[in-house]
């Protein structure tokens, strides 16, 4: 089994928590791949070769992606069957908490993707209790393929 991790980011903290994340993924699953790629080195790939993509992202400027995951989002090919699970980084002290979680939703499942799971969103400061939540989260999903 193959799994990307990748992240879009602006000011550093989903990529600190696709880092761990994937750290983290490949201790508990040493049987499985793992690659960790951000958002803008993921332009022409093939999306067929992974069984599982994680999509790591923030909200931004009221609950709008974040200009990287609008960007990556824009130019992905047609994902047909192509699973995708959503990590969403956001603050609820902004009006519209992980606004982007949806949108990114929308995006992925206009190009034909299959959502795994809920999203995971995320309220505050990528901390120890929040990366071994998301971890135990995305473990579940993992175990769910
Ligand atoms: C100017 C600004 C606007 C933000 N807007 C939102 C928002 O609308 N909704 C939300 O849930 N979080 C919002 N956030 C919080 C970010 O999503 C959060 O800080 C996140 O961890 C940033 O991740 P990144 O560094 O990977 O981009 C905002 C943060 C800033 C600084």
């Amino acid at each position: 089994m193959k799994i990307l991790i990748n992240y879009a980011t602006v000011s550093g903290n989903s990529a600190m928590l696709a880092q761990q994340l994937n750290d983290k993924l490949k201790a508990i699953h040493a049987d499985k791949e793992f690659v960790y790629k951000d958002a803008d080195e993921c332009k022409g790939e093939d999306y067929s070769q992974y069984d599982l993509v994680l999509f790591v992202s923030s909200s931004w400027d009221d609950g709008d992606l974040n200009m990287i995951a609008e960007d990556y989002l824009n130019q992905l090919p047609d994902l047909a069957g192509q699973k995708f699970a959503l990590v969403g980084l956001g603050d609820s002290s902004y009006p519209h908490f992980c606004g982007a979680v949806e949108k990114t939703e929308a995006a992925l499942t206009a190009k034909g993707a299959t959502l795994v799971g809920s999203a995971h969103k995320i309220d505050g400061f990528v901390e120890d209790p929040i990366v071994e939540a998301t971890v135990a989260w995305a473990d579940g999903v993992i175990k769910g393929l």
